[in-house]
Parts: C-alpha cells; sequence; structure tokens
C-alpha cells in the first residue's frame, strides 16, 4: 500500500519532523503530505491503507523519536485554518486553526469564553482531542461540536460535545477520527473586556511559564487534587537532566531542551522524574505529552540515568 501512497498528490517521502515541533526534535515521517482542502484529505485518506497515520497540529505538544515515524504524517492546513464568526456569536474553525486565533478571533468580535485558548499554542483538531485547558476553563465547556472524519471507513459526522466523553485532558476522539473542524459557543462581552483578559493569560504565562524555550508545555497530566509541577519542585527535581534536556528552574511540570538534546533525552527524564516523584510522593504522574514513534529505552530501565543540573 505504500507504493499508493508514494504516488499520491501531495504526499513526499522522507520528511524530517523536528523544525514543525516546539522540541525542534525527531527524525523523518517515511511519508508526508500538506493537506488543504477536505477532497484532498479524503483522497490521501484512501490511499494509506494499513499505514499507520499520524495529524500534526502546531507540534506544540509532541516528541517524535529520533528515529523518526514510521507512518504518514499530514499537517493541515488552507481552509483547515480558517476562522469565522456566526452572526449567532458560534465561531466555527477549522482543525489546524491556531488555538491563540481562535481567542483573539472571538474577542475581535466581541465575543468572550475563548480567550483562554490564548494560552494554549495547539490547534482546534488537538484541543477537541485533549480537552485542552488552562486558567479556569476547557475544551469541555464551550464546545459545541467537532466535525469529523473517520480515516478508515471515509465517513465525515459530528460529534457533540456531550458525546465526547470529555474528561480533564481526554475525550474519547478514536484513533481513527480526524478533527475536521469545530463549533464553539460564546457569550456577548466587550471587546475590550475581552482583549484585556488575553493580554492578562499572556502576561501570566510570561511571568510563570518558560516560554521562548525549546518545550512542549507541560509534561504530565495534574493527579487529582495536586499539581505536576508541585509534586516535582516538592522533589527537588528543578535542574536534574538527562543529556540536553533539564527540568526548567521556572516550572517543574516544563522540560527544556538544549541545542544538543536528543528527543531519547527527553523520553529518558520523562520517565525518570516520573520514578523519583513517584517513589517520593507515591504518586504516579501520567504523561500528558503525545509521544510519536519508537525511543530506545523503556521507563523501568531508565532508573538512575539522570544526573542532578
Ligand atoms: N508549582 C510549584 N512549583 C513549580 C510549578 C508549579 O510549586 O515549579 C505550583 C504552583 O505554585 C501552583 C501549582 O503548582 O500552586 C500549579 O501550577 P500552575 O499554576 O503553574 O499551573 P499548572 O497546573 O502547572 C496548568 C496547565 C497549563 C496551563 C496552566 C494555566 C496542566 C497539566 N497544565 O498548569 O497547561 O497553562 O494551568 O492555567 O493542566 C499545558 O497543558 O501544556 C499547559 C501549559
Amino acid at each position: 500500500m505504500t507504493d499508493g501512497l508514494g504516488s499520491t498528490r501531495g504526499v513526499r517521502a522522507g520528511v524530517v519532523l523536528a523544525p514543525m515541533t516546539t522540541y525542534k526534535l525527531g527524525g523523518p515521517a517515511d511519508w508526508f503530505a500538506e493537506i488543504e482542502d477536505e477532497q484532498h484529505l479524503i483522497d490521501v485518506l484512501a490511499a494509506t491503507g494499513a499505514v499507520d497515520v499520524l495529524v500534526l497540529g502546531r507540534g506544540s505538544n509532541l516528541l517524535v523519536a529520533d528515529a523518526g515515524y514510521r507512518g504518514l504524517v499530514i499537517r493541515l492546513s488552507g481552509e483547515f485554518v480558517q476562522i469565522v464568526v456566526d452572526p449567532d456569536g458560534v465561531v466555527r474553525a477549522g482543525g489546524a486553526a491556531p488555538l491563540p486565533r481562535v481567542a483573539r478571533a472571538g474577542a475581535e468580535a466581541g465575543r468572550c469564553g475563548l480567550e483562554f485558548y490564548a494560552g494554549i499554542p495547539g490547534t482546534v483538531g488537538g484541543a477537541v482531542k485533549m480537552n485542552a485547558g488552562g486558567h479556569g476553563s476547557d475544551t469541555a465547556s464551550c464546545l459545541i461540536s467537532a466535525r469529523v472524519i473517520d480515516r478508515f471507513t471515509g465517513g465525515r459526522y459530528d460529534r457533540t460535545a456531550a458525546d465526547l466523553g470529555f474528561d480533564y485532558r481526554h475525550s474519547n476522539i478514536e484513533p481513527s477520527e480526524i478533527v475536521l473542524s469545530a463549533r464553539f459557543s460564546t457569550r456577548d462581552c466587550e471587546r475590550a473586556a475581552a482583549e484585556a483578559r488575553i493580554r492578562g493569560i499572556t502576561r501570566w504565562r510570561k511571568e510563570h511559564q518558560p516560554g521562548g524555550t525549546f518545550n512542549a508545555g507541560s509534561v504530565f497530566k495534574n493527579p487529582p487534587g495536586d499539581a505536576a509541577g508541585r509534586l516535582i519542585d516538592e522533589a527537588g527535581l528543578k535542574g536534574h537532566r538527562c543529556g540536553g534536556v533539564a527540568v526548567s528552574e521556572m516550572h517543574g511540570n516544563f522540560f527544556v531542551a538544549d541545542e544538543d538534546a536528543t528527543a531519547q533525552d527527553v523520553w529518558d527524564l520523562v520517565w525518570a522524574v516520573r520514578r523519583r516523584v513517584g517513589e517520593a510522593a507515591g504518586v504516579w504522574l501520567e504523561p500528558e505529552i503525545q509521544f510519536a514513534g519508537v525511543f530506545d529505552r523503556t521507563g523501568d530501565e531508565l532508573m538512575g540515568s539522570e544526573t542532578v543540573g
């Protein structure tokens, strides 16, 4: 079936993914396609057969293995980044629309409720899949419905928020479902008030999170009733490193990569920190970042491989 992919319009072989992620790490995808409209997506999916498919958003929550990804990576653009605010205040956005732009589009139209997206550097599709949230809100609280395509059947249908099984950083979107677009509800408000909230969120992030460095936001989900960053901090792990990657001194749940870092270094640090927090506090953190491809060692083999930075 990969021969079919090789001769499909817009599909390229051996494309390096590192520049497409915020970590700037990781090897090539066997196949890569930039897709601007729904018909092209349908055509490419029809050619995939048993090949694995990964939809890459803005790469802000993703670690790609150094060996790369054995499958097809799709990046949506064109009609998939469009954002429209309807006269009734419903915001319609393509699956690849950047969340900070969704926040600004709502505010500019004098509609409130999506400002929290200003602090999340991902896409609409990723937000639906992960129930992305922050600053007291999340996707579950504003999503009306998401339009998806099932890559195996080619079926296109709406999934309502109630049907998506939203939980903290979780939805029941199937691995075979790709988010084409989503509809969000908003409230009428003063544009200036919404824009002030967006500025406040941007300022808060600058003060509390190591933006501008190579990282992928929160590494772990927060455990019930606690915060991963607090637990990592309390375990004395700030500055701990594996190779070229260290736990941020500013926020314990952010791991920051140096120029000479590898994806394997990030992977190693994730499991080393999980182990140390587990042993110190009895809380076994669950990664929030997504992994693509195969890494060298398992979590259990990594005990003690990190050094104190
Ligand atoms: N804390 C420490 N030490 C640290 C870091 C944090 O003690 O090194 C404490 C803070 O003082 C605070 C608590 O831990 O009491 C929580 O920290 P913070 O307010 O920074 O929020 P968070 O729970 O770490 C969450 C989201 C972020 C989102 C912020 C803002 C998760 C896993 N993370 O962070 O989302 O930006 O709230 O609302 O839910 C992301 O998903 O990638 C992300 C960055």
